[in-house]
């Protein structure tokens, strides 16, 4: 009995120590993460990824001006927002002024959509988001192979 709970005693500890490292070891993950989300106004991975969450952005906040669910339209608006927020960033640190044009118009139709709340001001935002999905990627995107883009 008695050894058992010094056995006992002493595995807490180790998990303590345990514990600790682990800790460390995600804090310093959560560090890389945050960096790699700062850093990234230039990485094509990145982009890749806001561009992947465009559309069912688009196709939830158009449920939801049917739905006439305007909570929800705000919702996936301002994700929209922030998306576009970050590809406007990307293409200042290019210098490239037609994406950058394009990138401003599509987030601030978003903002726009965010705060609209009658359903013809809600669908006349998202369509001058959707304006210009088409006018950057025949600009911006490169097409190497089935669902696979690169910026250009
Ligand atoms: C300012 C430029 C710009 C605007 C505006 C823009 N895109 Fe893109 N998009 C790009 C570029 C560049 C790529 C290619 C690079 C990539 O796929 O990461 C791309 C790729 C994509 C992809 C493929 C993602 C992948 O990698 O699989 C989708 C889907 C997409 N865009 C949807 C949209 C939709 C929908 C809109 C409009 C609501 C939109 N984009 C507006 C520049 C833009």
């Amino acid at each position: 009995m008695q050894r058992s709970t010094t056995h006992m005693k002493g595995s807490s500890a180790d998990n303590k120590i345990m514990f600790k490292t682990t800790k460390r070891a995600l804090l310093l993950l959560a560090g890389c993460t945050i960096f790699g989300g700062l850093g990234s106004a230039q990485d094509p991975a990145a982009y890749s990824g806001w561009m992947k969450a465009v559309n069912p952005s688009v196709r939830a906040a158009n449920a939801a001006i049917a739905a006439k669910d305007n909570a929800a339209v705000a919702t996936e608006a301002n994700k929209l927002a922030v998306v576009f927020d970050q590809v406007l960033g990307y293409w200042k640190s290019k210098g490239a002024d037609d994406a950058i044009k394009l990138a401003t118009t599509a987030r601030d139709a978003a903002k726009t959509l965010a705060a609209a709340t009658d359903s013809d001001a809600q669908t006349a935002s998202l369509k001058t988001l959707q304006g210009t999905c088409g006018q950057c990627h025949s600009a911006h995107r490169e097409s190497v192979g089935p669902g696979q883009f690169n910026i250009k």
